[in-house]
């Protein structure tokens, strides 16, 4: 699980945190994002055809690893399976999830903020986190200090993060990747801007190379 998940996350600097309103901007959206080399994908269940739209990168994004995003729930999850998805992230947990997560062949990224959750996912043999909302829960300080009790930890933060302040989590020996949503501006969606939306790619994809 940690192996697999470590394959993911780690050839990820960035993982852009993205929301499909239209199923038809699923593609194209996620060519620009590969194609500005950012080949890992979260997409977030908080739209209707976000399972269809994870189908369809998965047949048409080959070599980019997709990801369900806000899964709340273990039938969730099931759904994300089915729809081929490469990992789970959730933003919370519970311990349905993290025990549904421990069965299923999808691994999953559990969402924690605190030190407790944390220590609940530690029992259940996870090693590998989301730390969410990260800005609002302490930010790149808290990660600093989960190092302390839990060296082996390592995190994906997201929320809050953008160009400006990836530098100071990415820089932390307990951060793989960060995620979030400024690489899909709602504008630029909505203008089909898939060039800008390359761009924003390749600036963060340049910029935190391993
Ligand atoms: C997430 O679920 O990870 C967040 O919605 C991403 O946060 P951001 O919008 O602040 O980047």
């Amino acid at each position: 699980r940690t192996a697999e998940l470590d394959s993911i996350c780690l050839k990820a600097e960035v993982i852009p945190v993205i929301t499909i309103d239209r199923v038809e901007d699923a593609v194209p959206m996620g060519r620009a994002l590969v194609e500005g080399g950012l080949n890992v994908l979260e997409i977030t269940l908080r739209t209707s055809c976000a399972l269809e739209a994870v189908k369809r990168m998965k047949k048409e994004l080959t070599g980019a690893s997709i990801g369900v995003g806000t899964v709340l729930t273990p039938a969730q999850y099931r759904q994300g399976e089915s729809a081929g998805a490469d990992f789970v992230v959730t933003p919370g947990t519970t311990e349905a999830l993290y025990r549904y997560g421990v069965e299923s062949p999808v691994p999953m990224l559990p969402g924690v903020a605190t030190v407790s959750e944390l220590m609940t996912g530690w029992q259940y043999g996870y090693r590998r986190f989301k730390f969410f909302p990260a800005e609002a829960s302490g930010g790149a300080k808290a990660i600093k200090a989960f190092a302390g009790p839990i060296g082996e930890a390592r995190f994906c933060p997201t929320g809050g993060i953008t160009l400006d302040n990836a530098d100071e989590y990415l820089k932390l020996p307990n951060v793989m990747c960060v995620g979030g949503s400024w690489l899909t501006p709602k504008a630029m969606v909505e203008a089909e801007d898939w060039a800008g939306i390359k761009k924003l790619a390749q600036e963060a994809a340049e910029r935190f190379h391993h």
